[in-house]
C-alpha cells in the first residue's frame, strides 16, 4: 500500500471515529487544514523536478477528493444521526385538540345597516351612496337650509382648513340631491320622470361628543318621489319598517309635528315598546316629513307634479335599542370584549 492509500485509509477511519461534528472539524484540520498532512504533501511539491511534480502531484489531489469525499459523507451521516435523535426525543401527540382561529363577526352597527338595506330593499328601495366629503351646495344650498342656519356653523360643523364651502357631510341627504340630479339628468326629455325611492345609509360627522353622541355617526334616510306620494304613505312605510325591524307585532308609532328645512310639514317620529325594559317611553327614533318644493326644485324635479317624502333614521340609536345598549361610545372603541358578544 502506499503512503497514501495509507494515510486516505486514516482519514477515513478517523473521520468514523468522529462523534459528532465538532470532533470531525478538528480531525479534518489534521488532514486537510493549514498544516494538515495533505497540505504539506502539496507544499513539497515545490521542490520536486517538473515530473515527479506532476505524477506526484495528480496523486495527491486523487487522495486529496478521497478525503474530502470521506469528510462530506460522514458530516451528512453525523446529520442525519443528530435528525434522528431529535425526532427520538420530541414526541408530538397528533390527538391533541387543535388552538383554532377565533373567528371575527360584524359590527353591531353593520349589523343593523345591513338588516335595514334588507328590508327596503324588500319593498323595492334602491340603495344609493355618496362621498363623505361634501359642498356646502349638496350638504346645504339645494336642502333648503338658509345661509344663516345654526346647524351651518363651525360648532356644529366640520369644515376643511381652508375652505368654507367643503365639509364632512353632516347628514346623509346629500346622497339623495346627488340621486335625484342624476335621475331626472337619466330621464331628461321622458313624458315621465320614474319614481324614486331609495335609502341612503353612511357615515355623518358633527362636532358633537358625549354617551349619546360621537363625532362620527350614522344615518340612513330614506326617499320616495313621485306623482301621488302623500303622508300617508311615509307613515306606512316607516311604521310597518319599524315593526319589522324591532320584530315586535306591537309596537306604537306617533308622529310629532317639528321642523326640518328641508321638509314641510314635518314630523318626529317616537315609538313605545309594549313590553320589555324600555315599556311605556316614547322615545324619539327619526325625523321625517314631505319633500319641500325648494329641494325637489333645486334638483330639476317639477315641484307642481310631483311630491315625495323622506326620513332619516339613526342606525346606531336603533342599535342601541335593539340590543339594550346604554353607551353609543361602546360602538367605536374597538373592545373585543363588546364587538365578540355579536359574533
Ligand atoms: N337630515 C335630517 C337630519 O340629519 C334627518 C331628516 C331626514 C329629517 C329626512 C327629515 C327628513 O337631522
Amino acid at each position: 500500500m502506499s503512503d497514501l492509500e495509507a494515510l486516505v485509509l486514516q482519514a477515513e477511519t478517523d473521520f468514523s471515529a468522529a462523534a459528532d461534528a465538532v470532533a470531525l472539524e478538528q480531525v479534518k484540520a489534521r488532514f486537510l487544514g493549514k498544516s494538515g498532512t495533505l497540505t504539506e504533501l502539496l507544499k513539497g511539491l515545490g521542490k520536486l523536478d517538473p515530473d515527479a511534480r506532476k505524477t506526484i502531484g495528480a496523486a495527491i489531489n486523487i487522495a486529496k477528493q478521497k478525503v474530502e469525499s470521506a469528510l462530506e459523507a460522514r458530516r451528512e451521516a453525523l446529520r442525519y444521526a443528530a435528525l434522528e435523535a431529535r425526532l427520538a426525543e420530541e414526541s408530538l401527540d397528533v390527538t391533541l385538540p387543535g388552538r383554532g382561529h377565533s373567528k371575527g363577526g360584524l359590527h353591531p352597527v353593520t349589523r343593523t345597516l345591513e338588516r335595514i338595506e334588507a328590508l327596503f330593499r324588500g319593498i323595492g328601495f334602491d340603495v344609493a351612496d355618496g362621498p363623505e366629503i361634501e359642498t356646502d351646495f349638496h350638504n346645504f344650498t339645494a336642502l333648503n337650509t338658509p345661509e344663516n342656519h345654526p346647524a351651518r356653523s363651525m360648532h356644529d360643523t366640520f369644515y376643511l382648513e381652508g375652505a368654507c364651502d367643503v365639509m364632512l357631510r353632516t347628514h346623509t341627504s346629500p346622497i339623495q340631491v346627488r340621486y335625484m340630479q342624476a335621475h331626472v339628468a337619466r330621464h331628461a326629455g321622458a313624458a315621465t320622470m320614474p319614481e324614486i325611492r331609495i335609502i341612503a345609509p353612511g357615515r355623518v360627522y358633527r362636532v358633537d361628543s358625549d354617551a349619546t353622541h360621537s363625532p362620527m355617526f350614522h344615518q340612513v334616510e330614506g326617499l320616495w318621489v313621485g306623482e301621488s306620494v302623500s303622508f300617508a304613505d311615509l307613515k306606512g312605510v316607516v311604521s310597518d319598517f319599524l315593526h319589522r325591524f324591532f320584530e315586535a307585532d306591537r309596537l306604537d308609532v306617533r308622529f310629532r309635528p317639528s321642523f326640518f328645512p328641508f321638509t314641510e310639514p314635518s314630523a318626529e317620529i317616537d315609538v313605545a315598546f309594549p313590553s320589555g325594559p324600555l315599556a311605556g317611553r316614547w322615545l324619539e327614533i327619526a325625523g321625517c316629513g314631505m319633500v319641500h318644493p325648494n329641494v325637489l326644485r333645486h334638483c330639476g324635479i317639477d315641484a307642481e307634479r310631483h311630491t315625495g317624502f323622506a326620513f332619516g333614521f339613526g342606525p346606531d340609536r336603533l342599535t342601541m335599542l335593539r340590543y339594550g345598549i346604554n353607551d353609543l361610545r361602546l360602538f367605536y372603541d374597538g373592545d373585543v370584549r363588546f364587538l365578540s358578544q355579536f359574533r
